[in-house]
């Protein structure tokens, strides 16, 4: 093999039309968010909406926010606001991006889109017939690093791709008024980080026609642990693992019959891409020049948008909301087959 790494496109953040965006709950990642989408872009946070006034003004005035409101239904009906960036927990997410697609706005919901391929697709419906820009914050998508990863899965480089693996695991200590214990927030391992590794399979392999699922609840009743076999077309496979009880490698390996791409750990924001030969022979590595570390490239999801939006596009081309609704499709078997 005598490839090497391609570079990424489109790494111009300011290259977007500015749009103007209102934050809807101000919890932790919408804080990240905002810091990274201020610090690399030309994008304007013009807005906040809390369920508490006092937490969206404490938010407006950290960020220069020119509108705080104490409700999110006068969030969204705020004129001067283009697009709404949903961050609440996994169980509102639905109802509230159907809130702002009502009001006429563009939504980036955090991921998972909703808790289920249903709540997907009614995020979809609403968003086609409003004829409003809807997209799930998969942020992965949108780094650099995919784009690399995008690039060499197009040329074909690594030949048939037969097996493709992922892993999202992190020690979150059990609380049960902690989202990701709490089954009345949706909480659990899958939804929260197996969103990952399931949705980096699909953008390799496409959707599956088999889907196995093994793993564990804990005692508040969410899934804890779980291991998944996904079967496509032709054999290939995805075997993707994520839990909330243990710190594991968090890494990704995409092989093929000509050679292999090893995306270190953390593989959703990793700022490495290794390309092996069929002997496996280590052929080139790519690292990030761009020095956003971690959350820091949270901004690609918000350029990206703004770029589509300016576009004319109502849908990312890079993750369909079709696509978005596959994904959920697989993690509700897993959940069913975890029970
Ligand atoms: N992309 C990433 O890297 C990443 C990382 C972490 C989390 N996330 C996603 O972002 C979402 C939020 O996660 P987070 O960690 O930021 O959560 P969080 O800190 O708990 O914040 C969620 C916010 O939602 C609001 N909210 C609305 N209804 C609520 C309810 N019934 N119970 C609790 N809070 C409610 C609250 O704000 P107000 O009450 O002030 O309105 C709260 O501060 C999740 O869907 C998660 O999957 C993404």
């Amino acid at each position: 093999m005598t490839a090497t790494l391609p570079s990424p496109r489109h790494t111009d953040l300011h290259d977007a039309p500015v749009l103007r965006w209102g934050v809807l709950a101000p919890g932790v990642i919408a804080h990240d968010w905002v810091d990274s989408v201020a610090r690399h872009t030309s994008q304007r946070i013009v807005a906040v909406g809390s369920r508490s006034l006092e937490r969206a003004q404490a938010f407006a005035d950290k960020h220069g926010a020119a509108h705080a409101y104490g409700s999110y239904a006068k969030l969204v009906q705020d004129a001067e606001v283009d697009v709404i960036y949903i961050a609440s927990p996994h169980s509102e997410h639905e109802s509230h991006a159907l809130l702002a697609i009502a009001a006429g706005k563009h939504v980036l919901v955090e991921k998972p889109i909703a808790t289920s391929a249903a709540g997907a697709q009614r995020i979809a419906d609403a968003a086609r017939a409003a004829g409003v820009f809807a997209m799930e914050a998969m942020w992965t998508r949108y780094r650099p690093q995919s784009d690399v990863v995008r690039q060499v899965l197009e040329a074909g480089t690594l030949g048939d791709i037969r097996l493709v693996t992922a892993d999202f695991g992190g020690l979150a200590p059990v609380d049960p008024t902690s989202r990701l214990w709490d089954p009345a927030l949706a909480g659990g391992a899958l939804l929260d980080l197996g969103v990952y590794p399931v949705s980096w399979a699909s953008f390799v392999l496409g959707s599956p026609t088999g889907v196995l699922a093994s793993g564990d609840l804990a005692p508040t009743g969410v899934d804890r642990q779980a291991a998944m076999i996904l079967t496509h077309d032709g054999g290939a496979q995805a075997v993707l693992t994520t839990g909330l009880t243990a710190r594991t490698p968090e890494a990704s390996v995409i092989a093929g019959s000509e050679g292999r791409l090893e995306i270190p750990s953390p593989f959703w924001f990793a700022d490495d891409v290794r390309l092996f030969d069929g002997t496996g022979d280590l052929v080139d590595t790519w690292h990030d020049p761009f020095g956003r570390v971690a959350r820091e490239s949270l901004c690609c999801e918000a350029v990206a948008l703004a770029r589509y939006v300016g576009e004319g596009r109502t849908e990312s081309p890079l993750h369909s909301l079709d696509e978005t609704i596959a994904v959920m499709a697989t993690l509700d078997e897993a959940r069913r087959q975890l029970g």
